[in-house]
């Protein structure tokens, strides 16, 4: 299968491009290289005679139609986004464009290309989602396919509407569209800003350790090689029109979390003293929501799709990457947003 993977430079998209092209399919990647894409992150299969970059940005329509033209893919995934939280409190602009107007530029990009190809019945046009469009959840519970959207950042806004439009343009026009809303990815590739490569590389640098708040907020993490294999089965076996939820069963408190990758370091790593020493509660986030936890069922019964690895598992093999790696990331750590605080404006 030819397929258009969007944001394929990022932490997730790249470790999709890697597994698509691992599989024998070919890969047009279209990512704009913002500040968190990077070609390193597909260096493995730059030279893979299945792969092509594309460098172009999903807010200019001309630049997809000549893309479309070119390549005439059989399937579209659509990750390119504006993906931090933190950064939509701050500017959320950026996140109206390119989550929100970029997406209906993939959808009119696609659909145009769809129709000039006849409507084959196999092409998709499969969007990569957050759970986060579902608010924020109590103690217990958790999101399945029908919980009612109730976004509460401008991100989740963001996501939310371009759900919205994805599904539109199925019911309007019958373009052949696939959802999956998953919950938090950790693993390689995962740009130091957010919350696992933070740790991990504060600590091994000797810095303190940032916790929001109490550390009490809950997030079910996914072991991002596992979501690439769900986001696979989705595009090449998902139907027409449906939405399914991506979990690691894996639920922990940021707190922890924290500490388990803490002691992990102590274990890989040791240094002078124990790096749970390095923790420091902050202020927290504007709006930041409680828990977040997915029911996985319906893509495990209906594609057969379950996690591989627990998230101790995971966090491992994520600790040696990024011990192994320091040439990936020792270079990113003067970007914005990772040596300095962001997210706290109101
Ligand atoms: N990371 C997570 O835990 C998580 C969880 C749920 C859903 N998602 C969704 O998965 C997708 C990928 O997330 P990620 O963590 O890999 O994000 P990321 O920020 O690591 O990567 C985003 C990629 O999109 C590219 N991009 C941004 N704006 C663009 C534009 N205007 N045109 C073309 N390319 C552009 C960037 O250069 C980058 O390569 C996003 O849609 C995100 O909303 C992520």
């Amino acid at each position: 299968m030819k397929i258009l993977i969007t944001g394929g430079a990022g932490f997730i998209g790249s470790a999709v491009v890697r597994l698509a092209v691992s599989r024998g399919h070919q890969v047009v990647n279209l990512d704009a290289l913002t500040y968190a894409g990077r070609l390193e992150n597909v260096a493995p299969v730059a030279d893979d005679p299945n792969y092509v970059f594309e460098h172009a940005d999903i807010r200019d329509r001309a630049a997809l139609d000549r893309v479309f033209a070119t390549h005439k893919p059989d399937a579209v995934m659509h990750l390119a986004a504006e993906s931090h939280v933190d950064r939509s409190i701050d500017g959320p602009g950026d996140f109206i464009e390119t989550n929100i107007t970029g997406t209906y530029n993939m959808l009119e990009a696609a659909r145009t290309h769809w129709v000039h190809e006849g409507k084959p019945e196999g092409f998709r046009f499969h969007h990569i989602s957050t759970d986060e469009v579902y608010g924020s959840l109590g103690e217990d519970g958790l999101f399945t396919e029908q919980t009612p959207y109730d976004p509460r950042s401008p991100y989740s806004a963001s996501k939310a509407s371009s759900d919205h439009l994805v599904r539109a343009w199925f019911h309007t026009y019958g373009l052949p569209v696939v959802l999956t809303n998953c919950s938090n990815n950790y693993g390689p590739y995962h740009f130091p800003e957010k919350l696992i490569p933070k740790v991990i590389l504060n600590a091994l640098q000797g810095k303190e350790i940032p916790v929001y708040g109490q550390g009490l907020n809950v997030r079910d993490w996914l072991y991002v090689e596992d979501h690439a294999d769900a986001l696979l089965l989705a595009v090449t076996k998902g139907t027409p029109g449906e939405s399914y939820n991506v979990g690691g069963e894996n639920e922990r408190r940021n707190i922890d979390l924290v500490t388990t990758i803490c002691a992990l370091l102590d274990d890989m790593r040791p240094g002078t003293a124990p790096y749970a020493d390095l923790i420091r509660y902050v202020e927290d986030r504007p709006g930041h929501d409680a828990r977040y936890a997915i029911d996985p069922t319906f893509i495990g019964k209906t594609l057969g799709w379950r996690p591989s690895v627990t998230v101790e598992e995971g966090l491992r093999k994520t600790v040696q990457w990024y011990l192994d790696n320091q040439a990936w990331w020792k270079p990113l750590l003067d970007t914005d947003g990772v040596g300095t605080r962001v997210g706290v404006s109101t």
